[in-house]
């Protein structure tokens, strides 16, 4: 992942990621490498999650804590699976992920979620790689079932922007790159009237 991210993500997390602000919740935090993007004044709460929580994460999470002057539990850390995140409705005004819908077993059941979890005009940050809309949109498919057996869990040819908006987000900022290899961008949930 190094090159690219070294090229592409950088940039593209420096720009997306400090847009969360309120209550946020970030799933799938991996190594925590965003938590260097958020812009702490922005943010009431945050709870950074994974399936399981790395080393790399706590560590992370801590430094950031101190830096961002995160206390009296406004920095939290979970151990949440996408699937089921058993939080009240509404508990959140934005969800980030980068990279984790490929990797999620049910995308529509994780979207449901998170769609579930976020306040009306809440929103999700999210920069997820997907299926080139291009030709090589095929060879991809035919790699995928080699690189899903060989990572265990990602895929590379899943269509999470359309995935989102059938879960009832409204794609609001959305961008392709990386030779379309890249969807970015923000999702709002409608608000109760709209
Ligand atoms: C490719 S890593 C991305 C890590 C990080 N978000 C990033 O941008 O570098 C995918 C992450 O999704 C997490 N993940 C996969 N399935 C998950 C699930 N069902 N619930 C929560 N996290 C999950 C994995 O544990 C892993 O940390």
């Amino acid at each position: 992942m190094y090159p690219l991210e070294a090229v592409a993500l950088r940039a593209i997390r420096r720009r997306l990621i400090p847009r969360a602000s309120g209550d946020v919740l970030e799933l799938g935090a991996g190594t925590g490498v965003n938590l260097a993007y958020y812009d702490a004044g922005r943010i009431r709460t945050l709870t950074v999650s994974d399936r399981e929580l790395s080393q790399r994460l706590r560590q992370r999470a801590r430094a950031f804590g101190h830096r961002a002057g995160l206390a009296n539990g406004r920095l939290q850390l979970r151990e949440l699976d996408a699937h089921s995140l058993g939080y009240p409705d509404g508990s959140f005004d934005t969800v980030v992920v980068t990279h984790v819908f490929c990797s999620v077993a049910d995308p529509a059941r994780a979207l449901a979620e998170v769609r579930r979890v976020l306040r009306p005009r809440g929103r999700l940050v999210f920069i997820e790689h997907v299926r080139p809309d291009d030709p090589t949109g095929h060879l991809v498919d035919r790699v995928n079932p080699v690189w899903h057996a060989a990572t265990g869990e990602c895929n590379i040819n899943r269509d999470t922007a359309q995935a989102i908006e059938r879960a009832g987000l409204r794609l609001h900022v959305v961008r392709r790159s990386g030779h379309s290899f890249l969807v970015h961008g923000v999702a709002v949930k409608p608000s109760e009237e709209s």
